[in-house]
């Protein structure tokens, strides 16, 4: 199936599912803004829980923070956002549509990717087995053009965004003939710096009201209780600060689903360190967060670093880890050497020092900072990616269907355990209702006597469940179950009993965070 395909398909599954729903959607939604249903809350708590306590528990130098959305405006003066939180963007004069030029130059790029991969696919069918991939793409003609092209671009591309040369970026989309997807003409205006920030008043018109922003990020709110923290915690550097909360960007190409909205969640940590240290931290965090990922079992190779070429007004280094998404490896956290940036900048702001004094050293100075910051809805994203997978399964009579089944980490699973009788009389309503009653204090569980069991099994798999149990007659004699594993399908009896061990066992963030 084509990928595309895959992303559409996953796309009305979120809905269909009760995962993800658009915002507003009586009134036709609201662009780029969304709503979590009854699965995709749990599933969305699961992965803060998942992130919280690898950052809290595992670290005893790291602690917790809940700032507010709203801030002193000076904060955004302080931190670089309102001078230099910016997107170029284009306009295509016949269609009137408005892009970020640096979107279309990355589109641009993935079009050579994707020729590169269309001669590789083409190759390993007429080669087969003997197909050596690396030879080919360092000896066929067209797929070194490409790569010449990817190159070059690419080369242009960083230069211009680090000289924030906006001509240039104009400049690549015309020497390159790229054409407005909807007009189709390549009829572009200059590039223009757009502020991302969301603007409101606090207070009213007669008391003189103030503009303030909408966090773009929620760092600021870590940085600036800096102190709060290490007093009153009696922190000793290094230590981090771990963060959860909502975050606001006006973004102006919206797509792509939870990938890129205006309201969304992020979940960082700011971890505070000596000067000149902060590179071996920058590495330790950079390895540490890999492993997080890795350890959720969704595929090694699915996961790659990518290097920044412009780094950020504020950072000394910054890499991505990306995931492979349907459309491509796409980003899905920073981690950041911030430098001592943000904390000296509000130290000059406020007029307050901010300074921690290091016994050991017995001077004073401003930290350094190693960020590590990930977005809930693109951790959510790439989960369901990884998770979603359509199977040919045997079904009634031995015939062919199809089945569809979220293999999502049995730790992140909205529902764990859905509990079955298999037939709605004969007392097996009653034991399974039991069963819950025990069960539903340690885990998420489901009761559904509906429909045959298999059409029971198929909704269960659709939403990602690990575990389905059911009750028959015979449990009633032997206070057994049947458990079937979600993902092979398997099933074995079991004592009730022993029900709440097996499950919490295969549920537990422990066996995860062993990895780590
Ligand atoms: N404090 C640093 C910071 O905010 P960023 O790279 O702009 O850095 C960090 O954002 C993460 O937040 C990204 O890796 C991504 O997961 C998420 N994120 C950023 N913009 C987003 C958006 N418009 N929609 C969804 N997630 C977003």
């Amino acid at each position: 199936m084509a990928q595309e395909d895959v992303f559409k398909k996953l796309v009305a599954h979120c809905k269909e599912y009760g995962f993800v729903f658009q915002s507003s959607e009586i009134y036709d939604g609201l662009g780029a803004v969304y709503d979590y249903g009854q699965n995709g809350v749990e599933l969305k708590n699961n992965i803060k829980k998942y992130w919280w306590d690898s950052m809290v528990l595992l670290h005893e130098n790291v602690v917790g923070l809940d700032s507010a959305i709203f801030m002193h405006p000076t904060t955004w003066k302080a931190s670089g956002h309102v001078d230099a939180f910016n997107d170029p963007l284009i306009d295509n004069k016949d269609s009137k549509k408005r892009y970020r030029a640096d979107v279309l130059i990355e589109d641009l790029i993935q079009k050579f990717e994707e020729k590169i991969n269309k001669e590789v696919t083409k190759a390993r069918k007429r080669f087969g087995d003997s197909f050596d991939e690396a030879k080919f793409c360092e000896t066929n003609p067209r797929v070194l053009a490409n790569q010449e092209k990817i190159n070059t671009v690419q080369e242009r591309f960083a230069k211009a965004l680090n000289a924030n040369d906006l001509e240039d970026l104009r400049q690549i989309i015309i020497d390159y003939e790229v054409a407005c997807p909807i007009s189709g003409t390549k009829n572009w205006t200059d590039v223009r710096q757009f502020n991302l920030m969301f603007a409101t008043e606090i207070g009213s018109t007669a008391d003189g009201a103030q503009k303030i922003y909408l966090r773009p990020e929620t760092a600021q709110g870590i940085f600036v209780n800096f102190l709060n923290v290490q007093k009153t915690g009696r922190m000793k550097l290094p230590f981090g600060i771990a963060q959860i909360g909502k975050a606001f960007r006006n973004e102006i190409v919206a797509r792509q689903f939870i990938f890129r909205m205006r309201e969304f969640e992020q979940m960082e940590m700011q971890f505070f360190v000596r000067p000149g240290e902060e590179m071996k931290w920058f590495e330790y965090w950079k390895e540490m967060r890999m492993k997080w990922h890795k350890a959720m079992g969704m595929g090694e190779e699915k996961y790659r670093y990518h290097d920044h070429e412009k780094l950020a007004h504020y950072a000394n280094a910054a890499t991505d880890i990306e995931y492979k998404m349907p459309f491509g490896f796409k980003e899905v956290e920073g981690i950041h050497s911030r430098t001592d940036f943000d904390l000296t900048q509000h130290q000059e702001h406020s007029g307050k020092k901010i300074q921690y004094f290091d016994p050991e050293l017995n001077k004073n100075y401003v930290p350094y900072v190693i960020e590590t910051s990930i977005g809930v809805d693109r951790m959510f994203l790439s989960i369901m990616a990884g998770a979603y997978t359509e199977e040919d399964v045997e079904g009634k009579d031995g015939k062919k269907e199809k089945r569809v089944v979220l293999k999502l980490p049995a730790v992140l699973a909205p529902i764990k355990l859905a509990v079955l009788p298999l037939v709605k009389k004969d007392g097996l309503p009653e034991k399974a209702r039991a069963i819950v009653d025990e069960l539903k204090f340690n885990f998420n569980c489901q009761y559904d006597e509906k429909d045959s069991i298999g059409k029971r099994y198929r909704r269960q798999d659709a939403i990602g469940t690990p575990f389905c149990v059911t009750i028959d007659h015979d449990s009633l004699e032997d206070d057994s179950v049947t458990i079937r594993y979600r993902d092979t399908m398997e099933q074995e009896r079991v004592k009730i009993a022993d029900l709440q061990g097996i499950i919490a066992q295969k549920v537990s963030m422990k066996e995860l965070f062993k990895q780590m």
